[in-house]
């Protein structure tokens, strides 16, 4: 009969217990349930009047029971401090988490949307895009480029280059993407390479050690300077607009012989340079193993400066500081 008392009083504490929700209450149970005066201290009084084998048989009974009672109330316990932090956790932290499939009011960084105009443009006269690795070697970025050995371009202080001996380097120019195209294909070729370029620059409002480019090769059977004329005038009415006038002056540079640069004639009447360009110097084709007579011409140009012009932006930085305030208007 005794043991039978115990029993209720256990399955009474489990019905108590399953509805506590706060601490506060579970310690008012634990109260009623081991306490001075608690429904259990009252069984352990009738012990006296037993005899011993019921002594024995009923203690052990409510020493279990107790124990029970003790374990259930600490994993409760657990169970409501737990519930607790997770309540306040989801109240405090709204979710970062980025959904990568959500597309709407998403854009294109204008860096991208302009070299993908760029590519477009040449893409509706027949080039096609190449790729080539931004870790670079020395070789296709100046050797392959006829660049000689004492040129400016190769110090360490204006180069990035990723080893001691200089073998090397992060790639300072798309051009290189010409020589490894030309290593695999034969003529023709018209590609264009827009890619992020590398340089030991300070960061002012023009230069940043990081920028992009797009590079374009075309060889092809008797290319001429006027085929290099009439490509580049294409593409800067495509992309400023058909009132904007070209002018190309003599320049330099190792891998173009003639070299030029094209400068846009510009609102306040002034003459912006915005690319670099030239007939391929034969070096170069004997460089990746091409016949001796092969024509060609090539350009880069910078993706920052046609974004800037473009959109008279004033300062380089704002491309890369990630301001939607900035980034929202393209
Ligand atoms: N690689 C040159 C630069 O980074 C740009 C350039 C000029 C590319 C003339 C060419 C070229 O292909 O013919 O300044």
């Amino acid at each position: 009969m005794a043991e039978l008392n115990l029993d209720k009083i256990y399955s009474s504490f489990l019905l108590a217990i399953e509805d506590t929700d706060t601490l506060d209450k579970l310690i008012d149970i634990q109260k009623e349930f081991l306490g001075k005066n608690s429904v259990i201290s009252e069984e352990r009084k009738n012990i006296a009047s037993l005899n011993d084998h019921d002594k024995k048989k009923y203690g052990q009974k409510i020493k279990e029971i107790t124990e029970n009672i003790v374990n259930d109330i600490e994993s409760h316990k657990l169970k409501l401090v737990k519930a607790k932090y997770k309540n306040r956790e989801e109240k405090e932290f709204t979710d970062i988490t980025i959904d990568w499939f959500e597309n709407t009011g998403t854009k294109e960084h204008i860096i991208s949307s302009v070299m993908e105009e760029v590519v477009q443009i040449f893409s509706s006269i027949g080039y096609t895009v190449a790729h080539g690795p931004e870790a670079e070697t020395s070789w296709h970025n100046f050797d392959a480029l006829n660049t000689p050995i004492w040129h400016p371009a190769r110090y360490e202080s204006d180069t990035l280059y990723l080893d001691k001996k200089l073998d090397n380097l992060l790639r300072t120019q798309t051009s290189t993407v010409q020589v490894r195209h030309m290593q695999e294909k034969k003529p023709p070729i018209y590609i264009v390479s827009p890619g992020r370029v590398y340089r030991s620059d300070q960061l002012d409002s023009t230069h940043s050690p990081v920028f992009h480019q797009i590079e374009g090769l075309a060889v092809d059977d008797a290319i001429s300077f006027t085929d290099l004329k009439g490509t580049l005038e294409f593409f800067v009415k495509e992309f400023f607009g058909k009132d904007i006038k070209t002018k190309f002056i003599p320049h330099f540079f190792p891998f173009t012989e003639p070299s030029a640069e094209v400068l846009v004639s510009w609102k306040d009447n002034n003459w912006l340079e915005i690319l670099g360009c030239g007939m391929v110097d034969p070096n170069v084709f004997e460089k990746v193993g091409f016949k001796k007579g092969t024509q060609g011409f090539a350009f880069g140009v910078g993706v920052e400066r046609l974004a800037m012009l473009r959109h008279n932006i004033d300062h380089i930085k704002n491309f890369y500081d990630n301001d939607l305030r900035f980034l929202r208007q393209f």
